[in-house]
């Protein structure tokens, strides 16, 4: 590690909420670039940790609950054995991954708040919040549903409108609706604990702006952009019934908010990992503590939390917190509630064996300083044009030839020509080059100098043609093929970080241990004599199209089911006069016989029994019935309309009907039987 002034890191990873499992973005965002970060520094042989751990307090998960009728105990078990597994299946190496209903977190968290409230640091405030009196609870903004102010949508969230995207306090809402109950919730007058984050705004100041000049452009453009608009007291208390309760006498009833609890949860992770020497890691200056987050998450642990740090006193602040922008899927916002995802257990399920493509994928095209869209057929390209037709391809080359022309035998090199001087001080720059672009977060472009090294593998078996030079020389095929046998080496070490599973199968091909960073670049990393696999196998495959259709139908499917889903009822029409209603004549007619109407794909034709004889009805709902279904059924018609022809057929009113969730034409009739030519009224 360049910077000498640190003797141990601490990586955190935001703590993902226990609502839901994990999907490409977060993982893009927050968990494969730490676990590279933590993989570099290991292999180097710093002393690193990464924390992890699952988000389990917060009104979603509650809302959640409740909708399924279970408890958020059991939401949140749910969720977290799914993250925790699905992580170890992508590789993601945490030191501790637990979680923020352990009983160390709540002990930490309590105790953190107590200090705090026992120096003076909160202020106390009285607001009103809107209270359900029939549930008899207090109504999250999220509970909370009305007409947006803005834009008018009539189911507009108390914290959010989906409709044109503003946030919103709840008490902002017109006409508002507990979304518990549907009641008119109403005002009441509640207390709360306030961090007064105006006091800390001087030496957040200070500390960003002036001594953080390195931190990245977005990072250090939000906070400075929330620091020119000032800071305001913010509360951490909320009235819930599901978090760590609030320590102190007089608030029964009320828990620490989600966002005060859960950064605590680094602290407590991290104590549950090393119970006695914990403290070193949060408490020594000579400890780079770094958290890797998504940019909504700026504001919390750059400015939040390192005001409840300093109030506290004691602990570092981060050293840096390198938050990635957000990655959308095939061109829209990832959203949980729409299912509108890449679900990692799912993938994992999908695409066994293929962990490391993913991590692949989602590095190559880390959203690092904008924000980038997934794609499948991006993924697929990917796959096939990079990992199997370069990496892949340079180390099956090698692994077969030095098996066919030195029995898997690592030959001795002669003397070396300008290609071979060339080739090995390209490989000798990388491990420099990679790991300062790791260093400092570029893991984008520390993927792309992995990559590089396989293409100069590639390029150095094409410009030496050792299956044209075996036919007069070879002595000079044991020189190349010891050459290109020392990049597959280097290989092993370079995408270690990056893709572990490959690395680890590369090592298995090689018949040889992991090596560590400090040995990239060497150029006699395997020995003369060393013998390799004689049946190496491939190191990537290729990603059928069949596997990427499928992918895309998939969320075809999801964005049908979101469109549905989405639908409201047209506005009501305006008021009528009541004659105007009775001028309608709708009455009820059994239905004697139906056929298809010759040359019109649309139209059935229909005979009444309407009570005083027949009667003939053209409509256009020949796609949705078969004609025999129909015979024998009573439906509603408009008895008083003028006489229509269609296609020389004189039709005599209409048979009303309505559109199912697919579109589909449904005729209306009576729910009983009722005698044909009887008025609806
Ligand atoms: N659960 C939060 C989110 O998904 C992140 C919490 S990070 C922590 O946005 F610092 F609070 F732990
Ligand atoms: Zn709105």
């Amino acid at each position: 590690m360049k910077d000498k002034r640190f003797k141990r890191t601490l990586v955190t990873t935001a703590l993902p909420y226990a609502n839901g499992p994990v999907h490409i973005g977060h993982l893009a965002g927050v968990y494969v670039p730490a676990d590279i970060y933590t993989r570099y520094l290991r292999s180097l042989g710093e002393d690193v940790i990464m924390i992890g751990g699952s988000d389990e307090h917060g009104v979603p998960i509650t809302i959640k609950a409740q909708k399924e009728g279970v408890t958020p105990q059991d939401i949140v078990d749910r969720y977290h054995n799914i993250i925790k597994s699905s992580m170890e299946g992508l590789g993601i190496s945490f030191d501790v991954y637990s979680r923020t209903t352990s009983a160390t977190h709540r002990q930490m968290a309590s105790e953190f708040f107590r200090t705090l409230y026992d120096k003076g640091e909160f202020i106390e405030r009285t607001t009103s919040q809107l209270y359900d009196e029939q549930a008899d609870q207090w109504l999250a903004d999220r509970y909370v549903i009305g007409t947006c102010p803005h834009c008018g949508f009539e189911r507009a969230y108390g914290d959010q409108c989906e409709h044109c995207g503003t946030s919103l306090n709840a008490t902002d809402l017109i006409d508002p609706h507990s979304a518990i109950t549907g009641n008119v919730p109403v005002l009441r007058e509640t207390k709360h604990w306030y961090m007064p984050l105006d006091k800390w705004e001087p030496a957040l100041r200070e500390w960003i702006l002036e001594g953080h000049k390195e931190w990245r452009a977005n990072v250090y453009g939000q906070c400075k952009s929330w620091l020119d608009e000032h800071l305001q007291p913010r509360a951490v208390t909320r009235d819930l019934n599901w978090g760590i309760p609030v320590p102190i006498e007089g608030a029964e009833g009320k828990v620490l908010y989600v966002w005060f609890d859960a950064p605590i949860g680094y602290i407590s992770n991290t104590k549950e990992l090393l119970p006695d020497t914990w403290e070193q890691y949060w408490k020594s200056s000579d400890t780079r503590i770094i958290n890797f987050i998504g940019k909504d998450n700026i504001v919390f642990h750059c400015l939040i939390f390192p005001a409840m740090l300093m109030a506290h006193g004691g602990y570092q602040l981060p050293e840096n917190v390198p938050a990635n922008e957000f990655l959308n899927l095939e061109g829209e916002k990832i959203s949980t509630s729409r299912n509108w995802a890449v679900w990692l257990n799912e993938y994992l399920e999908d695409f066994p064996g293929k962990a490391d493509v993913l991590r692949y994928v989602l590095t190559a095209n880390a959203p690092e300083t904008k924000d980038n869209d997934f794609t499948w057929r991006d993924f697929q390209a990917r796959n096939n044009n990079e990992l199997v037709a370069i990496l892949g391809n340079f180390v099956n080359r090698a692994l077969v030839l030095v098996n066919k022309y030195c029995g898997g035998v690592l030959p001795e090199r002669g003397e070396l020509a300008e290609v071979d001087k060339a080739v090995l001080d390209e490989v000798a720059g990388y491990r420099e080059r990679i790991g300062d672009l790791i260093e400092t977060f570029h893991l984008r472009d520390a993927l792309k100098e992995v990559m590089n090294l396989a293409r100069a593998g590639n390029k150095y078996l094409a410009d030496t043609e050792p299956w044209k030079v075996v036919k007069t020389d070879a002595a000079r095929v044991d020189t190349i093929m010891n050459i290109a046998m020392q990049i597959v080496a280097n290989l092993s070490i370079a995408i270690e970080p990056f893709m572990p599973f490959s690395a680890a199968r590369l090592c298995e091909m090689l018949l040889i241990e992991p090596m560590k960073w400090p040995q990239l670049g060497g150029d006699n990393l395997l020995p003369v004599g060393h013998k390799v696999s004689d049946n190496p196998g491939l190191l990537f495959v290729k990603v059928e199209d069949a596997e990427i259709e499928a992918q895309e139908q998939r969320l075809q499917r999801i964005k049908q089911e979101n469109i549905i889903n989405s639908w409201r009822p047209a506005p009501v029409a305006p008021a009528i006069d009541f004659n105007d209603f009775l001028k309608l004549d709708i009455r009820v007619g059994t239905v004697k016989a139906c056929e298809r109407v010759k040359k019109a794909d649309k139209l059935l034709q229909l005979t009444l029994d309407d009570g005083a004889g027949e009667r003939t009805i053209v409509s256009g709902i020949a796609r949705y019935y078969d004609p025999q279904e129909l015979v024998g059924k009573q439906v509603c018609f408009i008895a008083n309309l003028p006489p229509r022809v269609f296609k020389g057929i004189e039709s005599r009113g209409m048979i009303l009907s309505a559109e199912d969730a697919d579109g589909r034409l449904v005729v209306i009739g009576p729910a009983g039987a009722v005698r044909p030519g009887v008025s609806v009224k």
